[in-house]
């Protein structure tokens, strides 16, 4: 979503990408889970009922759950829980499990439990070791790849480099037969296979017109350049060129 304030010259001038971290259909609500640092923070936390926005959205390509995932992985660090949210919310109204696995530089920074679902594993890495696990969130993700038929990874690029390059690993560690789906044209099978990718990530990436004209927020793709205000910003991991030696 892209928020633009209305009111005095100042208050908001320039449009801010906030992601949305739930859905309430019945009641026609969209939650957002903002940190103290963003820009929009205290505008946003200024408003009372009846002051006006101008909110456009949502925006972009979002996630989605394979039909065939019963056991759905989650990866973030910091602040990169809430575009996690919907997928999250839907996972779980289906009857998948779900786990987040959670990564932050000391237990002052982790996600509060208390704004996630009950029915989710929440399990928690510590730089410092003061919460959880001490050490990287990616330490945790082997011990899950396993058990989930399918995983997202919501960060900074670091960490979705680790996770895409863990990911690229995981099917010959399993001992995971490429058997994948045929494609078929125009009824007829074309007897190319193709697989998706056990992974998918979500960007973090500044955005500036957030429509797809700028192209402020270009990010190499597997085929070429990608948008990811457009074509993004979750998209398969193979979608993506990752450096070599993540
Ligand atoms: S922000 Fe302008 S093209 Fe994506």
């Amino acid at each position: 979503m892209h928020f633009r304030g209305l009111g005095p010259p100042g208050s908001l001038p320039l449009r801010r990408p906030v992601a949305i971290a739930g859905i309430d259909r019945k009641r026609g609500e969209v939650t957002l889970h903002l940190p103290s640092t963003d820009a929009a923070t205290p505008w946003l936390a200024m408003r009372r009922a009846g002051d006006r926005a101008d909110p456009i959205g949502p925006l972009g390509r979002p996630l989605a759950i394979e039909p065939r995932t019963h056991h759905l992985l989650l990866i973030a660090e910091g602040l990169s829980v809430p575009p996690l949210g919907p997928l999250t919310e839907a996972a779980i109204a289906t009857g998948r499990r779900v786990a987040l696995l959670l990564g932050a530089r000391s237990a002052a920074e982790v996600y509060p439990s208390s704004l996630l679902p009950d029915e989710l594993e929440y399990v928690v890495a510590t730089q410092d070791g003061s919460l959880g696990h001490r050490g990287s969130v990616v330490d945790l993700v082997p011990a899950y790849e396993a058990w989930a038929d399918q995983a997202v990874a919501s960060g900074g690029p670091a960490l979705l480099e680790r996770v895409a390059h863990l990911a690229r690993g995981r099917d010959a560690r399993l001992g995971v037969a490429c058997l994948g789906r045929r494609t078929a044209r125009r009824g007829r099978r074309t007897g190319r296979v193709t697989r998706r990718s056990w992974l998918s990530v979500v960007l973090e990436q500044r955005v500036g017109c957030a429509l797809g004209v700028c192209l402020g927020c270009v990010v190499p793709g597997a085929s070429g350049p990608v948008r990811v205000c457009r074509e993004g910003p979750a998209f398969r991991a193979d979608e993506l060129a990752w450096e070599e030696s993540a």
